[in-house]
C-alpha cells in the first residue's frame, strides 16, 4: 500500500499547530467602527435592521470612543443625521452641525489614542438623499458637489479628524479634498479614499441608519456590479490624486476586487464591511441558521485574507473583544 507523500493534515492538527501556521492575523488595530451620531437624541436609538447598532447621542457616542480605546482599535468612522436637511446640504458645512461637533468631542475624548475618521458626503445632510447636490435636470451635479465637498472636508479638519473619508464617488473628489486641506494648511489630515464603490442593494439598513430621504438610486456615480477592472483604474485616480488610503466598498460580494486592488496599490487598503452584510450574518444567526461569533470572525477574516489591512465592520469592538479575551 502506498501511503501520501504529502500530509497537509499534519498542520491542522492542533489549534496550537493551526495557530502557528496561520497565514492571516486579525487583531484589533486592524478594526474600524463605523458610528452613527444623530441630532436631537436623548436616548440611543436602535436601528431595527442592524440589531445591535444604535444611533447615538453625543454622550453614548463618546462613550463608545473610549470603549474603543480600550479595545485598542485602529479607528472610528463618524457619520452624522442632522435635524434639518435642505437642498444642498448646508449642515454639514456647519461648523456646529452634527458631524462636526461629534468629531470635536470625540477628539476631546480619544486625543490622538484612536484615529477619528468622518465622512466627506452629502447623502445625510440633503433633503432629497443623493451624495451630491441636483442641477436643473435633477441631475447630480459633480463639479457643483465638489466644490461642497471641499468646504466639508474643511470644516471636518477643523474640527479635528485625523482622517476625511471622502466616499460620494464624485470624480475628482480627492484632489479637490487634499487641496482644499493644504490650502488650509491641515497638510497632516489624511485621506482614505472610497476608490472602489459600487452600487449595492446591501446598503440598505444603512439608509434606515441614517434616515435616507433617497428615491431611486445611486447608479449614476457609485459603480457597476458587473465591473472588475474599472476598480483598479478608480484606485488609480485616486491616488495621482493624493490619497494617502484606498477603501473598496462592499466587502464580501467584492472580493475579487479587494484582491487586485490589494495586489496594486503601493498604499494602505481598507474593505468596508456594510451594514447588509452585518444585517445577513445577525439575521441568520438569530434563526439559529449560523453559529453568529464563527461567522462573524470568518467573514472579517476572508476579508483580510483576500487583501485589507484593515476592516471597517460594525462588529469592530465585539470582535476585538474576542480577539483580546484570547478565544
Ligand atoms: C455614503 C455612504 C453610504 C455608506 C457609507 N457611506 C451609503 C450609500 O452609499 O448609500 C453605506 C455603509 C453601509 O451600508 O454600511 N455617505
Amino acid at each position: 500500500m502506498s501511503f501520501p507523500a504529502n500530509r497537509p493534515r499534519r498542520m491542522r492538527t492542533s489549534p496550537a499547530m493551526r495557530r502557528l501556521t496561520a497565514e492571516t492575523t486579525l487583531a484589533p488595530a486592524q478594526l474600524i467602527l463605523p458610528a452613527f451620531v444623530r441630532e436631537g437624541l436623548t436616548h440611543p436609538n436602535p436601528i431595527q435592521s442592524m440589531p445591535g447598532v444604535v444611533q447615538h447621542t453625543p454622550d453614548t457616542l463618546k462613550r463608545a470612543a473610549a470603549e474603543a480605546v480600550e479595545l485598542g482599535l485602529g479607528g472610528i468612522m463618524l457619520f452624522g443625521i442632522p435635524a434639518e436637511r435642505d437642498a444642498t446640504g448646508t449642515a454639514g458645512t456647519d461648523p456646529d452641525g452634527v458631524l462636526n461637533r461629534a468629531i470635536r468631542d470625540v477628539r476631546a475624548e480619544v486625543g490622538d489614542e484612536l484615529i477619528v475618521m468622518s465622512d466627506v458626503c452629502l447623502d445625510e445632510f440633503t433633503d432629497h438623499g443623493h451624495c451630491g447636490v441636483l442641477d436643473d435636470a435633477g441631475r447630480v451635479d459633480n463639479d457643483a458637489t465638489l466644490e461642497i465637498y471641499a468646504e466639508m472636508a474643511v470644516c471636518q479638519a477643523e474640527a479635528g479628524a485625523h482622517v476625511l473619508g471622502p466616499s460620494g464617488m464624485m470624480d475628482g473628489q480627492v484632489a479637490v479634498v487634499r487641496q482644499a486641506l493644504d490650502d488650509a494648511r491641515h497638510q497632516d489630515t489624511a485621506i482614505l479614499a472610497y476608490a472602489a464603490k459600487y452600487a449595492s442593494a446591501f446598503y440598505g439598513p444603512f439608509r434606515e441608519a441614517v434616515d435616507s430621504q433617497l428615491r431611486g438610486d445611486r447608479r449614476t456615480y457609485q459603480m457597476d456590479a458587473a465591473n472588475r477592472r474599472e476598480a483598479v483604474y478608480e484606485v488609480e485616480l485616486d491616488l495621482a490624486e493624493g490619497a494617502d488610503m484606498v477603501m473598496v466598498k462592499p466587502a464580501m460580494s467584492y472580493l475579487d476586487i479587494l484582491s487586485d486592488v490589494a495586489e496594486m496599490s503601493p498604499v494602505p487598503v481598507s474593505a468596508y464591511q456594510i451594514s447588509g452584510e452585518y444585517a445577513m450574518i445577525e439575521a441568520a444567526a438569530a434563526n439559529g441558521w449560523i453559529d453568529r461569533r464563527a461567522a462573524i470572525t470568518e467573514s472579517v477574516l476572508g476579508i483580510r485574507r483576500a487583501g485589507a489591512d484593515t476592516v471597517l465592520t460594525y462588529w469592530a469592538a465585539e470582535l476585538a473583544g474576542w480577539l483580546k479575551e484570547g478565544k
